[in-house]
């Protein structure tokens, strides 16, 4: 079964920051994406392409659209999107104050799958067709997310939260059990379809030694599995790191100790880090996601996307809902721009749209199957609609290239901008 799909097109082979343009985007005024079962089959000017399409081949025409690669959010969490836009404090407090007390409610496992159904149609809307996702400490919570993202062939990497202290009882497991929990996750979802399981120590704040240890001892018996966890995101917090664990030369250091990071590994924040963190970052080959929305709405800090690209880690967006503001992956697009240029850091548009794409694809390991339009990789697409608010209809008109195209939809566009989203070739 073929589709080609016609539209302008534009995708990223390598980070533009480190290559020229020619080499790190490509982009098609009047493309032509060849999908066959669900794969990318070709990719080439319409008109080169429309008159070699066998007779069966359905097109859909997207003249007058953009479309991209599905957007990835490598760091967000389920549960918080009840909490999303809650009120005035920094992380530590803002996590007893609203998100403890909402990710309680999930101990109940209808209401668990309810959120997670929702949750997952809202990625959707933004065009977000991977995602790497914090649940609850509950186990159920896991599985309802993994099944919310099953029942839309959606690739999603998920895992259950393990904190057993510095946090309120009644989100307390303990070492034993959040080991035993976690490897049955792993035995019944990782790499069922498109899922992946992530072993989530929430922070190191509120986890115990025994417990980083049980997380470690998982990480070593699941090589291929995720690790997924907060990093150096708070001044408070990291002074707390340092105090729990004395014997630690940073905060990274502690994970490293527990054998948590390596590749696979997925450090949210990465705000207030130390070189020979940076180091170690790029040395193990985790990554680091940059959530700005939540970053200014907690009052975090800076992320310093010339610091850890300059000794190549590997770096992709996240919303970090509930703390983040949006799931919108255009509207973190427009922010880390933001972020960036308070530090005179340029973001150009095709290097913001590679950071949400085919350099998340490279921080999550997955960029041998998402990513970017190559032959044989999944075709997960958006395609984004310049006309989709009048403001942006507006200011799109008046772009004349592509490029400022792009750059007007990542600062003006949101879910109106999203005319469809495509799983392997498929609607979602
Ligand atoms: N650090 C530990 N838990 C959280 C959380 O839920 N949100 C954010 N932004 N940071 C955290
Ligand atoms: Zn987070």
């Amino acid at each position: 079964m073929r589709t080609a799909f016609r539209g302008s097109v534009f995708h990223c082979l390598a980070d533009p920051g480190e290559q020229d343009d020619e080499q790190a985007i490509a982009w098609l005024e009047d493309g032509l994406l060849v999908v066959e079962d669900g794969l990318v089959a070709e990719l080439g000017e319409a008109d080169a392409l429309m008159g070699s399409l066998s007779g069966d081949t359905r097109v859909e025409d997207y003249s007058g659209k953009l479309i991209v690669p599905g957007l990835i959010d490598c760091h967000v969490h389920y549960p918080q999107i009840d909490v999303i836009a809650s009120y005035g404090e920094e992380l530590l407090d803002w996590l007893h104050r609203y998100a403890y007390p909402r990710e309680m409610m999930f101990a109940d496992e209808a209401y668990a799958r309810e959120v997670a159904a929702f949750f997952v149609d809202e990625l959707l809307k933004n065009g977000t067709t991977t995602a790497l996702v914090f649940g609850t400490v509950h186990a159920h919570s896991a599985d309802a997310i993994f099944e919310a993202a099953a029942s839309k062939k959606m690739r999603l990497i998920a895992g259950k939260v393990l904190m057993d202290s510095n946090c309120p009882e009644e989100l307390q497991d303990s070492a034993a059990t959040g080991y035993e929990q976690s490897k049955q996750l792993i035995e019944r979802w990782h790499g069922k379809g498109r899922l992946g399981y992530a072993i989530t120590p929430r922070f190191a704040l509120t986890s115990s030694e025994a417990q980083l240890e049980a997380a470690g001892r998982l990480a070593a018996e699941y090589p291929d599995v995720w690790v997924h966890t907060h990093l150096a995101e708070n001044h408070d917090e990291v002074e707390q790191i340092s105090r729990l664990f004395p014997w630690s030369s940073s905060y990274l250091d502690v994970y490293d100790r527990f054998g948590l990071v390596r590749e696979r590994s997925v450090f949210a924040h990465c705000l207030h880090l130390q070189d020979n963190e940076c180091r170690l970052m790029a040395e193990s080959g985790a990554a680091a996601a940059h959530c700005p929305t939540s970053n200014m709405f907690l009052g975090s800090g800076l992320f310093d996307l010339r610091r850890l690209r300059g000794r190549q880690v590997r770096v992709g967006l996240g919303t970090d809902v509930g703390g983040g503001t949006s799931l919108s992956l255009l509207k973190t697009m427009r922010e880390a721009y933001k972020v960036l240029h308070l530090q005179q850091q340029p973001l150009p548009p095709g290097r913001a749209l590679y950071l949400a794409t085919l350099g998340a694809a490279q921080a999550l390991y997955l960029d041998d199957s998402i990513g970017n339009f190559e032959a044989g990789k999944e075709a997960d697409f958006v395609v984004l609609d310049p006309r989709g608010t009048s403001i942006s209809a507006h200011r799109t008109a008046l772009a004349a290239s592509l490029g400022e195209l792009l750059f007007a939809l990542i600062v003006l566009g949101d879910d109106r901008n999203i005319a469809a989203t495509y799983l392997q070739g498929v609607r979602a």
